[in-house]
């Protein structure tokens, strides 16, 4: 079974695709296809089950156990019912369906989802006088998508999604979601950089959702590793050996420290208190951690290499206009004092000119990428191109003189 392969889907927030893609291609992953909200692959349950413990843009991991057309929820019992559920799941057991996608015919989720409960229901009780029960909390959490006139039908190997990974994570005002500060990093390139020694440094940091991805990476911590629970456990022809051994080899590559230093800041006393116990939350070592306003921001090693990588307060969430257009501004005089050739800026920000605040131009490539139900950009400031000449202070001749 390990290694006969199957279709998988790993579904993603939208933006995630390219990285998520190769995320996937640096698992060894082969025939990935990027699709819009999620990347395919054929491959091994080998395959699923590193893709579970290692991702981290991912949100689910859906293995297809079926495939029918149809448009019609006649068509949607039949080939559900067809489908040999006694081979995945206990009559006793508890089942779950999520459907998406729609028909001219199928036009209610929640009917369809309906429709094929009861095509399973049905199977069992023909074969066992028996039925097993709907709850959410299932030992089979079962994904139907309906699109062109095509039913695919899988089964959900996570449960509780991959972005919920810190357990009893504390949290500030607005915290970003581990998937989005992960695509963050993958975006800026530090995902490679760090390899090299160049520094990363969250100068507002909150809850420390960027620098503890950031410590993730470079330790090469799996972030699946510390969860307890997965779907997958209950599915009934789960391998426990071959997970142990993916587990052991996820366990045997990760490194003591990173070789990049990693620095988070922030103004607020008690968002360093939540990024100590979310890192010992997580597994992963502490980053160097300050309390400390963007007005004293400096490079925290001279001559290092660094990148600079945050989302500052967003206007529509927390603080006023006022306030967040000084935070860019002060991180704009801050930066300035930066040497150029050695540091890169890459900021989470609102889709408008805000940005501007920092008194410097951004660089062409920008990528929309969506912090909950925001739409965000996620820039680099061109630190080569202020917005206003820099005004040479020296004193002239004739005024030396
Ligand atoms: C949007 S939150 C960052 C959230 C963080 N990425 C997370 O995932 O938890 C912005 C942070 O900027 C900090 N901040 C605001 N003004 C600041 C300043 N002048 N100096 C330093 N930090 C500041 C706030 O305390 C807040 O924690």
């Amino acid at each position: 079974m390990s290694l006969s392969k199957s279709k998988y889907v790993v579904t993603c927030s939208h933006g995630f695709e390219p990285f998520l893609q190769k995320e996937l291609a640096r698992l060894n992953i082969q025939k990935l296809k990027a699709g819009h909200g999620s990347v395919e692959f054929t491959g091994t349950l080998i395959d699923a089950y590193r893709t579970m413990l290692w991702s981290r843009l991912g949100s689910r991991v859906l293995m297809e156990i079926g495939r029918f057309e149809g448009t019609t929820q006649e068509e949607l019992y039949e080939g559900v019912l067809d489908i040999p559920w006694e081979e995945h799941m206990d009559v006793d057991g508890r089942l779950w369906i999520d459907f998406t996608g729609q028909s001219k015919e199928i036009r209610h989720t929640q009917f369809a989802a309906r429709k094929a409960k009861d095509a399973i229901v049905d199977r069992f009780r023909e074969q066992y006088n028996k039925r097993p029960s709907v709850d959410k909390d299932a030992d089979l959490r079962i994904h139907i998508h309906l699109h062109h006139g095509l039913f695919t039908v899988s089964i959900d190997l996570c449960g509780t999604p991959l972005h919920v990974r810190t357990p009893d994570k504390h949290i500030t005002d607005a915290p970003l979601k581990e998937t989005l500060a992960a695509a963050m990093l993958y975006a800026s390139g530090w995902d490679k950089a760090h390899k090299k020694g160049v520094a990363l440094v969250d100068p507002m940091c909150g809850s420390g959702t960027i620098v503890l991805e950031a410590m993730g990476i470079a330790c090469r911590r799996a972030p699946g590793l510390i969860r307890q629970e997965w779907n997958v456990f209950r599915w009934l022809q789960f391998d426990q050996k071959v997970w142990n051994q993916v587990v052991q080899e996820t366990k045997e590559s990760q490194l003591e420290a990173p070789k990049a230093p990693i620095f988070g800041f922030d103004i607020d006393a008690s968002a360093i208190d939540c990024v100590r116990h979310n890192a010992k939350a997580q597994g992963v070592p502490v980053p160097n951690l300050r309390v400390q306003p963007l007005e004293s921001l400096k490079t925290p090693l001279a001559e290092q290499q660094g990148f600079l990588v945050t989302n500052p307060p967003y206007g529509e969430r927390i603080g006023s206009h006022a306030h967040v257009s000084g935070v860019y501004e002060t991180l704009g005089n801050q930066l300035s004092h930066f040497p150029i050739e050695s540091w890169r800026c890459f900021l989470l920000c609102p889709p408008n000119e805000l940005y501007q605040q920092t008194g410097f131009h951004r660089t062409e490539e920008r990528i929309t990428l969506y912090n909950g139900p925001l739409k965000c950009r996620f820039l680099e400031l061109d630190l080569h191109r202020p917005t206003h000449p820099v005004i040479d202070e020296t004193p002239s001749h004739e005024q030396r003189t």
